[in-house]
């Protein structure tokens, strides 16, 4: 049986800026299961670490909800927040960034335990087990972050993240800094980890390829909206929207299937200056009358797979 370990429901963010209100995310709904991993995938700009910062409690959002473990943690005040952060971990982009340089790996890793009332011992050795899950040298935790190299750190940073057992992970960019190669074994780490701790993932990031490499469904995000939402074989095997069959076809992998599609034209447009319609249509080679005048809405396409086009398939 699965169930929902996160989920948001009619997220909207709005920023405020010099050239007027921007609309960053505009109606997301979304649910992470525990046991799969959720990629969501999109050009940069799109408004994914914008959902990752909602998700995480770090900005609140301009309407919608945010549930964790069922309970509705949209408007919990911080001192309330504190006790559920266990639950909720991320690991980012820059790991030299989120890794204080001054503390030894194994303080780095116990500080999520420090808040729980854990015993010195209990803690030392969940540390140490950690470091060993992730895959560090034993000796790792009495060294300091800069002893290690990029991929290390990232293990570091995935290491204090589970350290306290949370439910659901959220990874931003997490291998987006990383060598092809050193990127290749975290994303196995990653995978290897959600299904032996049961773990709800939601990975996020630009590159198509990446995310196929660790999601079990997808979805697709364009300007602030999801346009393609289904299984990893649905979105890279029969994808719908002219948009994610445009960013398929560009990932370099002979093993994917599909017709050859024209490659993308022209640019993102910003967010605040969103087209008519669907936002997609100065871009797709598909667009008819109906597309600039209406805006689609995310419609069921077939058996769990949805797609936000009047023009599907
Ligand atoms: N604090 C902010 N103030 C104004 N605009 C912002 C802010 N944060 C993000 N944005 C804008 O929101 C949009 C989505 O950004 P982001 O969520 O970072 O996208 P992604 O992670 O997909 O690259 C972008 O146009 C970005 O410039
Ligand atoms: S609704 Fe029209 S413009 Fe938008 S993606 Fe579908 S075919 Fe293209
Ligand atoms: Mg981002």
């Amino acid at each position: 049986m699965t169930s929902t370990a996160i989920a948001v429901e009619g997220v909207v963010r709005d920023f405020a800026t010099g050239r007027g209100v921007l609309r960053a995310l505009d109606g997301i709904d979304l649910a992470v299961a525990s046991g799969e991993t959720l990629g969501v995938v999109g050009e940069s700009g799109c408004g994914k670490s914008t959902l990752v910062r909602i998700m995480l409690r770090l900005i609140p959002p301009t309407a919608g909800r945010v549930r964790l473990l069922g309970e509705d943690v949209t408007d919990l005040p911080e001192s309330e927040l504190r006790s559920r952060r266990r639950h909720l971990q991320a690991v980012f982009q820059d790991p030299v960034s989120s890794l204080n340089p001054r503390l030894t790996v194994r303080d780095i890793v116990a500080e999520p335990l420090r808040r729980l009332c854990v015993g010195r011992n209990a803690m030392w050795d969940r540390v140490r087990e950690v470091l060993l899950l992730v895959g560090l040298p034993t000796d790792a935790g009495g060294r300091y972050p800069h002893a290690f190299s990029g991929g290390q750190r990232q293990r570091i940073a995935i290491a204090r993240a589970l350290a306290a057992e949370p439910r659901v992970l959220i990874c931003d960019e997490a291998t987006s800094a990383l060598d092809v190669s050193v990127q290749a074994q975290i994303l196995n780490l990653l995978a290897d980890l959600q299904q032996r701790l049961d773990l709800a993932v939601m990975f996020v990031s630009h590159n198509l390829g990446v995310v196929r490499h660790v999601s079990h469904r997808v979805a697709v995000m364009y300007l602030g909206r999801i346009v393609e939402l289904g299984s990893d074989a649905a979105i890279y095997g029969r994808p719908a929207h002219p948009y994610t069959k445009a960013l398929v076809a560009a990932v370099p992998d002979p093993m994917m299937v599909g017709s050859p599609e024209p490659p993308l034209r022209g640019e993102v447009p910003s967010p605040l200056n969103r087209p008519s319609g669907c936002h997609f249509h100065p871009r797709c080679p598909l667009a008819s009358d109906r597309c600039r005048k209406e805006a689609p809405i995310l419609m069921p396409f077939a058996d769990q797979h949805a797609v936000r086009c009047f023009h599907p398939g």
